[in-house]
């Protein structure tokens, strides 16, 4: 409504690592942002909405170099592959940059001048491991050696996986570098800190986490709040917290170098959410700021106008791993170097499909370009986000009997059916006219009060909220629908006027649904304003609060999920069109037709194509739903583009053959190089070998295959 006054909105989302395409937690959040921002730009309010890749750190850097690039064409590349997720999804960014963007370089240098001037640098010598094959300090995940306190072999420098002990990399026995497996030396090196230890930051963030902005909004959720009131105190004897910020890198290292100390780079997470503003600057510097909140009137706003107006808010969407960033070092940094501080940061919870946590490293789940590529309709994963989403801090979860029922009883049955049933009575009888019988003061207060309901819904980041009470108007406009039983006043040519009237309601409810939903479904509601209205333009917010006078011809709005394809998205990629998508990820017992022993013969070279390995079963669990699989989580001694270790998740159909308790830390052999595998219950990266009889009925039983003593997870098996 028009008269609440404008507001001007900076909104990012987290800056994705440039290692990697989305996952869907990334879609996810982009989806919830872009809904608020649709939102807030249809009641009229200027939004810049910006996102970036985040390029730098070790971990990029050794990642290009594995692949042989340079980090910058490393970083280019995954960069290449942003637009077609964005675009496919309806996540319409003013501008995508990255954190390697001269931009970045020159406000990470001002900003640390800044804090520097304001006192709150100081440099000290610290002790840390070299890699001197490498050439380098390791940070502690690229170091490996024996636990201080089990001895269990190849353990990272900051917990043994076998005894849950945790220590820091120097008290590792035996040390190694993941890199080059050289034995590290310690060094010692001056680093640069961000002293947020002082009275004045903790004053400060004190203040800001707990306060709330002009319009009386708080910066923190509750629960985030509360997480954060434990990290000012360290041990929960009120002892003093926040430890002092180690902000500087060591050459080489892929990032920002710090003014005045050559050799010097500012650790990834410092330049990172600088990125947020470096994005906006070139979004302002393109010219393109005022073009895209449509104000004609204002043609050339500068960044630096924006941002020294007190009337902005700065708005952030995160995830719940990365709150301690954007709570406490970013505001401090922001403040202290007098810059303007976020208004929120709204936090949201990961992704779970099926109930399963995915993993950044791993990004197990669904693939959202898969998606796209199988037809799936993006605005059904919006709205079926929509539907689960809340402004609090939990994970959402995707199941696809859920996301058909939702899609197709609500979205579908509900919303879309009232269009295609009411509009062939109207163009049949009426040649589009809509008119209505009666007074209607009563439909129009009550579309206000829906809309105002739904409006403070949005506004509050609770979405699942709007779309239950937009659901149960769409049943309202339904049963009142199908009480006056048009299909029966058609056959009586004196009720004409009584057929119109029910068919315009109808309309209208309609047609304030789909204002209502068009921060949802952009495609669908403007299509609707354009195709069935006849308007020129998408909706706003107030023509929630007009009557529709007339529609067009009903054409086709939204076809329902076919279950079956539905299922596709959890297929390995290569899989999708093939007609047996079960290329035996899962191991299963030989099958009656194989040869025997002997009849058919293939090279070395054909053999050595499997990438055999050594794997310990780190944890073997049931999976509920299944009485055939075993989830196993193996460890063939691989670590990541990131250094973390990687760990494979695999279903085997061994469950008839062995407890779960009867595996959990043995070692066996599988294929490391078998195409992951989507399956109902999740991805399954490899199998397992055992072996079983041709005819199983006669000698019933499987064996898991058993690697002689000595034998260690990684090992090549040839
Ligand atoms: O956790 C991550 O994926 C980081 N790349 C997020 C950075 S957000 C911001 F600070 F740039
Ligand atoms: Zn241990």
């Amino acid at each position: 409504m028009m008269q609440e006054t404008k507001r001007r909105l900076f909104v990012t989302t987290a800056l994705p690592y440039a290692n990697g395409p989305f996952h869907i937690g990334h879609i996810m959040e982009y989806i919830q942002a872009d809904t608020w921002v649709r939102f807030q730009r249809m009641r009229g309010h200027e939004v810049h909405f910006v996102g970036a890749d985040d390029a730098h750190g070790a971990p990029i850097m050794i990642a290009a170099e594995k692949a042989g690039r340079t980090p910058q064409e490393f970083v280019a590349a995954i960069a290449a592959g942003r637009a077609r997720h964005l675009d496919g999804f309806h996540i319409r960014f003013d501008n995508w940059h990255s954190t390697d963007a001269p931009e970045n370089h020159q406000l990470a240098q001002d900003i640390y001048r800044d804090l520097r001037k304001a006192g709150l640098i100081f440099t000290r010598e610290i002790e840390q491991f070299f890699d001197p094959v490498k050439g380098m300090f390791l940070p502690d995940r690229y170091i490996k050696g024996h636990c201080p306190k089990c001895d269990a072999p190849d353990q990272y420098g900051d917990a043994c996986e076998a005894c849950g002990a945790v220590y820091s990399p120097t008290e590792l026995r035996k040390p190694y570098s993941v890199l080059s497996g050289a034995v590290p030396e310690m060094r010692r090196s001056e680093h640069y800190f961000f002293q947020l230890s002082s009275s004045r930051c903790e004053d400060y963030l004190r203040g800001w986490t707990q306060g709330v902005d002009a319009r009386g909004v708080s910066h923190l959720q509750v629960e985030v709040l509360n997480k954060v009131r434990e990290w000012f105190t360290r041990d929960g004897e009120g002892r003093h917290g926040l430890a002092d910020w180690d902000i500087s890198r060591d050459a080489p290292y892929f990032g920002i170098e710090i003014p005045d100390a050559p050799g010097k780079y500012f650790y990834v997470w410092l330049d990172a959410p600088i990125g947020y503003l470096a994005s906006l600057r070139n979004h302002f510097d393109k010219g393109q700021a005022a073009a895209h909140w449509h104000a004609p009137s204002r043609t050339s706003q500068t960044y630096e106008e924006f941002v020294s107006d007190p009337a902005v808010e700065q708005v952030h969407f995160i995830g719940k791993d990365i709150v301690y960033f954007h709570t406490l070092f970013w505001p401090a940094m922001l403040h202290f170097s007098g810059r303007k501080v976020p208004n929120q940061v709204n936090v949201h919870g990961f992704v779970t499909v099926g109930g399963e946590k995915m993993s950044k490293s791993r990004g197990t789940g669904i693939s959202p370009l898969q998606y796209l590529d199988i037809g799936l309709n993006p605005e059904w994963l919006r709205y079926y986000l929509a539907a689960k989403l809340s402004a609090r801090v939990e994970d959402v979860d995707f199941t696809p009997d859920d996301f058909v029922a939702r899609v197709n009883s609500d979205l579908v049955g509900k919303y879309v059916n009232i269009a295609s049933r009411a509009a062939k009575f109207i163009s049949q009888h009426f040649d589009g006219q809509l008119a209505y019988m009666g007074a209607t003061d009563a439909f129009t207060d009550g579309a206000r009060a829906l809309a105002d309901d739904v409006a403070a819904a949005f506004g509050a980041r609770e979405y699942a909220r709007a779309m239950r009470e937009i659901m149960a108007h769409a049943d309202r406009i339904n049963a009142a629908f199908d009480t006056a039983q048009p299909w029966i006043l058609a056959r009586d040519q004196a009720r004409r006027a009584e057929l119109q009237d029910a068919c315009s309601r109808a309309l209208a409810g309609f047609h304030l649904l789909s204002v209502l939903l068009s921060p949802v479904l952009p495609v669908t509601s403007g299509r609707v304003a354009r195709t069935l209205f006849g308007m020129d333009r998408d909706f706003t917010w107030d023509d929630a609060f007009s009557l529709p006078r007339s529609v067009r011809p009903y054409q086709h709005l939204m076809q329902r999920v076919d279950p079956q394809t539905l299922e596709r998205l959890f297929d390995a990629p290569e899989a999708a069109t093939s007609p047996n998508p079960m290329p035996g990820a899962v191991m299963s017992p030989t099958p009656a037709t194989s040869v025997a022993p002997g009849e058919d013969t293939i090279t070395i070279e054909d053999f050595t194509k499997v990438d055999l390995r050594i794997a310990r079963i780190v944890l073997a669990e049931a999976v509920e739903g299944s009485t055939k699989l075993l989830r196993l989580t193996l460890d063939a001694g691989e670590s990541g583009a990131d250094g973390q270790p990687r760990l494979r998740n695999v279903f085997s159909g061994i469950a008839t053959a062995y407890k779960p308790e009867e595996l959990t830390g043995r070692l066996t052999v599988m294929v490391a190089n078998l195409a992951p595998r989507k399956m109902k219950f999740g991805l399954s990266e490899g199998m397992v070998l055992a072996a079983s009889a041709d005819d199983e009925k006669a000698h019933p039983g499987i064996y898991l295959l058993d690697p002689f003593p000595g034998a260690q997870p990684g090992m090549r098996v040839r």
